[in-house]
């Protein structure tokens, strides 16, 4: 089986489903923060305090591209979807779903959360604006799955079955 990537903005829960996701398979899950975490020794809100975030985005797109691609979960950092070359990686090695969350309940998780530097600072408008922004680039995937009213178990059944 190719790869299964899970994208989304923040807080969507991608971390969450793919464990859930790949437990039902009996796939390892990647994540990609995790893997910057530890190929550089640091958390990613010091990267893009240190380095910055075009650095970061350097580091991801190096990343993704030394993964496994076949019989794996791989959770995607919320901007990994912001490259061509990257969704062109992603769409070549594997099926690209989309987690789709509503703003409020986006809103709500990233309300205090002090993990995710363009969380950060940000007002409630200023994050609307970003996923906005991005919405292009999650819809140019391989299937969308709306998450906002499901259980955790209802959305990997409907992953499931929408892969097969
Ligand atoms: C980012 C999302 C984060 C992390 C970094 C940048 C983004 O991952 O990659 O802070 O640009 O949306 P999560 O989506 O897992 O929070």
């Amino acid at each position: 089986m190719k790869a299964l990537y899970l994208t989304g903005f923040m807080g969507a829960g991608k971390t969450t489903i793919g464990k859930e996701l790949a437990t039902f398979l009996n796939l390892p899950v990647i994540d990609t923060d995790q893997q910057i975490e530890e190929k550089y020794q640091k958390p990613v809100s010091q990267i893009f305090a240190d380095q910055g975030e075009t650095t970061f985005r350097e580091y991801e797109t190096k990343i993704l591209k030394e993964l496994p691609t076949e019989n794996v979960v791989i959770t995607t950092g919320g901007g990994i979807v912001l490259k061509k070359e990257n969704r062109e990686w992603m769409r070549e090695t594997g099926l690209i779903i989309f987690l789709k969350t509503d703003l409020e309940v986006i809103l709500q998780r990233l309300e205090n959360d002090e993990s995710r530097p363009l969380a950060q600072n940000k007002s409630k408008l200023e994050l609307s604006e970003l996923l906005k922004s991005r919405l292009p680039y999650y819809n140019d995937c391989t299937l969308t799955l709306d998450t906002t009213h499901k259980s955790i178990n209802e959305i990997v059944e409907e992953i499931i079955g929408r892969i097969k």
